[in-house]
């Protein structure tokens, strides 16, 4: 393996250890941040990321609630679960994990959550001011992938890159942030409409693997050098594995790290960082409901 590993996970507890202090900070002036975590149904993979998420609190000493609720939980119900964590003092940051139940509209689901408490930065009130860079909370994983490139030294400015996946959660705020000046790189977002994905990739200084899509992106499309950032977090079947699959990105690693100059491992890589920028994210609501200075 050539490529420099970007151990997330190590750059994540950097980060929380600062958080710490923090948190240190607010408890001497009566504020504990609190996370409301709401979680519909019981899908395999929202139950792990929601149980890591309620872990990283208690980790660093906040506070976490949570609601879980039937898969067939009414709109309403969740609406009105979603109205008094709005009003709860003691919650300064709400997430409904996604996706929800299909019978559940998730546009009216985000609305309803108070900006100043939307720590996963998805109300349209915070992806617009995220836009025009005013003060905002900004989606986890794009905020953590910025941050990783930022503490790994990958250099950004004037770099092409190349962001593979549309999502509203991480493809399109990620390709915002990386039209900001502090980060100045040249963006294409390519998606299952793009032709030739090959040779989009190949120009990229850049590459975030966000479609989903196990081995997406192949050897064969990395410039030698490149950094590789892989947001996948794909089950595939093993039988030779305790829980018969195993996790894997949207990147063929062992090819990849061969010529690229960074990379991300799947798990380990993006996943710490998402979940340490929902902590940082919480402490700043906490902060600026409670009118304190971090
Ligand atoms: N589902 C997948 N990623 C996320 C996330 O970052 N936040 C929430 N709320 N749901 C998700």
């Amino acid at each position: 393996m050539s490529a420099v590993l970007i151990d997330g996970k190590r750059i994540a507890e950097e980060i929380r250890d600062e958080l710490v202090q923090k948190v240190i900070l607010l408890k001497q002036k009566g504020v504990i941040p609190g996370l409301a975590v709401i979680l519909v149904g019981d899908n395999p993979a929202s139950i792990s990321y929601v149980t890591a998420k309620e872990k990283a609190c208690a980790e660093i000493g906040m506070k976490s609630f949570e609601t879980r609720m039937a898969e067939n939980t009414s709109e309403e119900t969740l609406l009105e679960r979603i109205a008094e964590c709005n009003r709860d003092p003691n919650v300064h940051g709400i997430l409904v994990q996604l996706p929800l139940p299909r019978h559940i509209d998730e546009h009216r689901v985000i609305e309803a959550i108070d900006p100043n408490k939307d720590v996963d930065g998805f109300t349209p009130v915070n992806l617009g001011r995220m836009l025009l860079e005013q003060p905002c909370f900004i989606p986890c994983t794009p905020f953590g992938i910025i941050e990783l490139l930022k503490r790994s030294g990958v250099p950004t400015n004037g770099a092409r890159a190349v962001v593979v996946g549309r999502s509203n959660i991480v493809g399109k705020p990620l390709a915002n942030l990386f039209l900001r000046k502090s980060v100045n790189a040249t963006v294409t977002v390519c998606h299952t409409g793009t032709r030739d994905l090959g040779s989009h990739v190949r120009e990229a200084d850049i590459v975030v693997a966000c479609a989903g899509a196990p081995g997406l992106v192949s050897v064969d499309m990395i410039k030698p050098g490149a950094c590789i950032i892989d947001v996948g977090v794909n089950r595939v079947p093993d039988s030779t594995k305790k829980k018969g699959y195993r996790l894997c990105g949207d990147v063929d690693f062992e090819g990849a790290s061969q010529i690229a100059g960074w990379i991300t491992p799947v798990p380990g890589g993006v996943g710490p960082m998402t979940i340490t920028m929902l902590l940082s994210n919480t402490i700043d609501a906490a902060a600026r409901i409670s009118n304190i200075a971090l």
